[in-house]
């Protein structure tokens, strides 16, 4: 089943946070505050050992997507700690986070294996969602765009145009991931022209339609404010998705 993504995006990545019971607490609640929208999607990245309990707690909320945070990029075997885009995909999934900041630089992820990552989560029926970012110290010395090109040129080396064009792509600056710190909706709005720019130059036209996420300290207060910045699709929040009213008032900005 092809997943149909419209934008705004509103993603929430529990990180290591939300075991099974503190998850099914969650979706309760946040199913009682949030009402279905037609015109965004809505998106859970939960724990790997928590997914089914939220998918069981969901089941009736076909208007909330869920993915896993992470996925090895070979099929089955040998990988001990990890899973597989296919067994994602048997549980429920339909999204999968690949190369986020944290996997990058505190479990040394590499560009080739980001790579990787993307086109098993395509071959597994899922959609991946790529993120890129520059750490502080790349951004003082000017390397923003040389940074996050980078990393998208290397997660998308393995696909096909038509598979381009159904990615989802989430610019997360390192400094501003749980730090309270955020990206200026200007900020925003240049890295993602920069990264519309490469995909156009790359698949042309359908490169409008990929949805851009912005990640970094969104908060209630801050949401609306970014969702309106030029080619900011969406938001990817980590702290503040923890919660599900705060997850819900951002969901509704
Ligand atoms: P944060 O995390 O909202 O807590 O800054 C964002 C992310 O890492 O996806």
């Amino acid at each position: 089943m092809a997943e149909t993504v419209i934008r705004p995006v509103i993603a929430g990545n529990w990180k290591m946070n939300l075991g099974p019971s503190e998850a099914r607490a969650f979706c309760e609640r946040f199913a009682q505050t949030h009402e279905p929208h037609a015109d965004r999607t809505v998106l859970l990245f939960p724990p790997a050992i928590a997914f089914s309990a939220v998918a069981d707690a969901l089941a009736a909320r076909r208007d909330i997507r869920l993915g896993v945070q992470d996925i090895h990029w070979e099929t089955k075997g040998a990988f001990t700690g990890a899973i597989s885009a296919a067994m994602a995909r048997d549980a429920g999934a339909g999204f999968a986070l690949v190369g986020h900041s944290e996997r990058r630089h505190v479990f040394g992820e590499t560009d080739e294996e980001t790579g990787l990552k993307v086109a098993a989560a395509f071959d597994a029926g899922l959609v991946p969602v790529l993120c890129v970012g520059e750490k502080i110290d790349e951004r003082r010395a000017g390397q923003v765009e040389a940074v996050i090109l980078r990393q998208l040129e290397a997660g998308l080396a393995r696909l096909a145009e038509d598979r381009i064009a159904r990615i989802l792509i989430a610019y997360e600056p390192v400094w501003a991931i749980g730090t309270g710190e955020t990206a200026t909706p200007d900020d925003a709005a240049a890295a993602h022209g920069t990264l519309r720019t490469w995909l156009r130059q790359r698949i042309n036209g359908a490169a409008d339609a990929i949805p851009i996420l912005y990640g970094g300290s969104v908060k209630p207060d801050n949401a609306a404010e970014l969702l309106a910045a030029p080619d900011v699709d969406g938001v990817l929040v980590g702290g503040a998705s923890l919660d599900p009213v705060s997850f819900a008032t951002i969901a509704d900005s």
